[in-house]
């Protein structure tokens, strides 16, 4: 893949994202999302650059893959240049097309061993990241950070010129401080001014509701990042504000939790759950189904469940169902978002 390729790919228009996602970026969410929405860019969700280096079960689930999530990026975390520098390179070798470096985890967790937003403070360790692996792979090299500790004036723009100085092929920005975590609403101003500093891509994310509001924030930027809008409502990602019937949101169900399955045998069952109950959100209906999803079992269980919405809601199965798009990012909690 060559180091241009998100060059080329913004001169072909706004590139639409879905954002790494810890607990839902897994190889059956971008599969998901790339059937319903196959022009979709899917980062994963992170993992340990320390991690994969020395755990051969974490490089087998991290980075087997379905050709369909193609191109897939891999976000990684960690604070060593040296652990990056040889998970890139394993990365490289599993055929992702890119390496993103998680540079804006807000988890105290995560800041405190000196990994993602940590790395907006500590820039000399988050340049020598960046040279490292852009020395040792081939593939591109983006970095997801945020606004900065307290706000974007203090050091945004000289820390995105420095990461693209040492290599790095595309920056993604949340409108969010650190300190703000996840409260508060996303602001793009500081975003739209960094891309006027910078000549590589440059990704706007924070509260896109869909692929139409995304266009509306994009401004200059190359693209936009969608992560919670897209919880339970992959046809987020298609223009012109596509609404399934409830057909297809059964459809897509079963094939969510069959590739979880698939995937992850008993845990997948478990993971269903949270999921499954999203594609119901924001319905007036499903306040039974939902009660039954969270403590599904088994698959009988789950396919139970989805053979009786379609019996009993037989008349709505081809009504295409309107739900507040805001309802995903309103009501979603931060508990558990990267480890917070
Ligand atoms: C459950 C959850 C997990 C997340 N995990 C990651 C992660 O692993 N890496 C990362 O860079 N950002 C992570 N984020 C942040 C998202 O990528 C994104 O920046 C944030 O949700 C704002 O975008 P949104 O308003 O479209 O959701 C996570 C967010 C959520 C909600």
């Amino acid at each position: 893949m060559s180091k241009d390729f998100w060059k080329n790919l913004a001169l072909k228009g706004p590139i639409s994202t879905l954002a790494p996602m810890d607990g839902y970026c897994d190889s059956p969410y971008r599969q998901i999302v790339k059937k319903v929405a196959p022009e979709t860019i899917c980062f994963s969700e992170f993992y340990s650059a320390d991690g994969l280096v020395h755990s051969k079960q974490l490089q087998q689930s991290a980075l087997s893959h379905n050709i369909l999530e193609k191109p897939l990026i891999i976000q990684i975390f960690g604070k060593d240049p040296e652990m990056f520098r040889k998970a890139a390179i394993l990365i490289e070798q599993a055929g992702a097309a890119w390496v993103d470096v998680n540079m804006g985890c807000p988890a105290k967790k995560v800041v405190k061993s000196g990994h993602g937003s940590s790395l907006m403070i500590h820039t000399d360790t988050a340049f020598r990241i960046i040279e490292e692996m852009s020395k040792a792979v081939k593939i591109p090299i983006s970095v997801k950070t945020r606004l900065g500790w307290t706000g974007w004036e203090e050091h945004l723009i000289p820390f995105a010129q420095g990461l693209e100085n040492a290599g790095a092929n595309l920056i993604s920005v949340h409108g969010r401080t650190y300190q703000q975590a996840f409260s508060g609403k996303a602001d793009w101003t500081g975003i739209y001014e960094l891309k006027k500093h910078l000549t590589i891509p440059v990704i706007g994310n924070g509260d896109v509701l869909d692929y139409d509001d995304g266009l509306k924030k994009l401004g200059n930027l190359s693209g936009f990042m969608i992560g919670r809008g897209s919880f339970g409502n992959p046809w987020c990602f298609l223009p012109g504000g596509y609404i399934p019937t409830l057909s297809e949101i059964l459809t897509i169900m079963h094939e969510h939790w069959q590739l979880l399955v698939e995937h992850k045998g008993r845990k997948g069952i478990l993971e269903s759950r949270k999921h499954l109950v999203q594609y119901l959100h924001g319905f007036a209906w499903v306040k039974e189904y939902r009660k039954s999803l969270v403590s599904v079992e088994s698959v009988e269980d789950i396919d139970m469940v989805l053979a009786r919405i379609r019996h009993e809601h037989s008349n709505l199965l081809n009504v295409k169902l309107e739900r507040g798009k805001e309802a995903m990012i309103d009501t979603w909690t931060d508990e558990g978002a990267c480890g917070l």
